[in-house]
């Protein structure tokens, strides 16, 4: 039998000419045939195996830990075989910080290079032969039956307490890096203007705008978001109204009563959306502007996965591209990531919130498409700045509600 590369090996060796090619012993036939090296190693401490680069060593204890059971994990901009950066782990028997093994390797210092270490690293190499790839993983399958609000209330009740807890008063990396920016701009000035925040969450952006001036009254249907937000308010009080409502009946509000209207991240989620944007329509005044932000149908909002050749790999450099299916089918999808459990949204073509928003009443003033700001730019790891400029995560709506 012809002897096949390991996909990692010749990576490394395109970074380093004097790099070793191994032949593939593992996951053979796919994409990405690997060397026992750089397959999978089992953490000591929650007994799972984890690909080579989300995996480190804990030199005080001599065991390797997974980055689940990493106690944190940082991103570092220094170039490892051709790569921008690397991953260091916290752990969590020592706590000291440990790079992940593609780094340790690069530095020399690989566990399985090392004699006296070489039986027992050896040994913890997952004996997998190869990795399961169906079903797919990311997004998740549609179901044909309606959804009612209560289910996406109790979803996001779950879900609340960890959403907030990737806040700070510029909101979450997202909002801070690439949307809140630009979102803000299309919404224009705010001083002592009446806005009403549709599907408010946390409350930070109504925090925002009212440091910025305006006067703020928010809708939100989760009970937890909103006790959350209201509990805030009642400690730092800046005078914004919670409703613990549904956007889709605003009847506790009067017509024309806001001078603007922004909803962030909200309408994917919402079941009758086009309720709610009739009821939208009906409590602004003429002329005004509502600001409508959603996780991007094409990229964001749907069914969708990354391709990358070595599937298991948490390598953001690894994904090589993006896979969208059934762009065509409006239907509910549960998004899985950040830790969550996951979040159910439901896809509509781009098409479908353009003739929405004419048929509530409003015309498309302005659109957008966010890419990665300035700050993002400075602060966050080279890695996550390349991935933003592939593809845009969100898109915003500058709506008019006309006379
Ligand atoms: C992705 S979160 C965004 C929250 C907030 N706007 C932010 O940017 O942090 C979506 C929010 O929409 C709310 N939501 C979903 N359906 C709703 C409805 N029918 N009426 C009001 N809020 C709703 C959810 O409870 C959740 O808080
Ligand atoms: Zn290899
Ligand atoms: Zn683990």
């Amino acid at each position: 039998m012809p002897k096949i590369n390991c996909y990692y090996c010749d990576k490394f060796h395109a970074a380093r000419d004097s790099y070793n090619v191994n032949s593939a012993t593992r996951d053979l036939g796919s994409d990405a045939p690997r060397c026992d090296r750089h397959w999978r190693f089992v953490c000591a401490k929650c007994g799972g195996s984890f690909h080579f680069i989300g995996t480190a060593y804990c030199t005080e204890t001599r065991q390797f830990f997974c980055s689940n059971c990493a106690t944190e994990s940082v991103e570092i901009d220094e170039q490892t075989w051709g790569y921008v950066g690397y991953s260091r782990y916290q752990s969590p028997w020592s706590g000291n910080w440990e790079p992940a093994l593609d780094r340790l390797e690069f530095e020399g210092n690989h566990p399985l290079d090392d004699v006296a270490l070489k039986a027992a690293a050896e040994s913890t190499i997952s004996a997998e032969a190869m990795l399961t790839r169906y079903p797919p993983s990311g997004g998740a399958l549609r179901e044909s039956r309606e959804f009612s609000n209560d289910e996406v209330q109790q979803n996001w009740n779950v879900n609340a307490l960890r959403w907030d807890a990737n806040y700070d008063d510029d909101g979450d990396r997202n909002r801070r890096y690439q949307s809140d920016e630009t979102m803000l701009e299309l919404l224009g000035d705010v001083r002592g203007l009446k806005i009403l925040d549709v599907g408010s969450g946390n409350g930070y952006l109504s925090r925002k705008l009212s440091h910025a001036g305006a006067i703020m009254t928010g809708v939100e249907l989760s009970d937890e978001f909103f006790r959350i937000a209201t509990e805030r308010e009642s400690s730092d009080q800046l005078g914004i109204e919670y409703h613990n409502r549904s956007a889709t009946d605003l009847s506790f509000l009067k017509d024309a009563t806001f001078d603007k209207a922004v909803s962030n991240y909200v309408l994917m989620d919402i079941v009758d959306y086009e309720l709610a944007l009739s009821e939208v329509a009906r409590v602004m005044k003429p002329g005004g502007s509502f600001v409508v932000v959603i996780s991007h149908p094409a990229f964001a909002a749907g069914i969708g996965t990354w391709w990358k050749p070595a599937v298991d790999s948490l390598r953001r450099e690894d994904r090589e591209s993006w896979l969208t299916d059934s762009y065509f089918d409006r239907g509910p999808f549960l998004g899985a990531w950040g830790g969550f459990d996951p979040v159910l949204s439901f896809h509509r073509p781009l098409r479908d919130y353009w003739k929405a928003f004419r048929a509530a009443g409003f015309v498309v003033d302005d659109f957008e498409e966010p890419s990665i700001t300035e700050r993002g730019r400075r602060e966050l790891p080279a890695a996550r700045i390349a991935q933003s400029l592939w593809m845009p995560y969100s898109c915003i709506f500058k709506l008019v509600k006309t006379a």
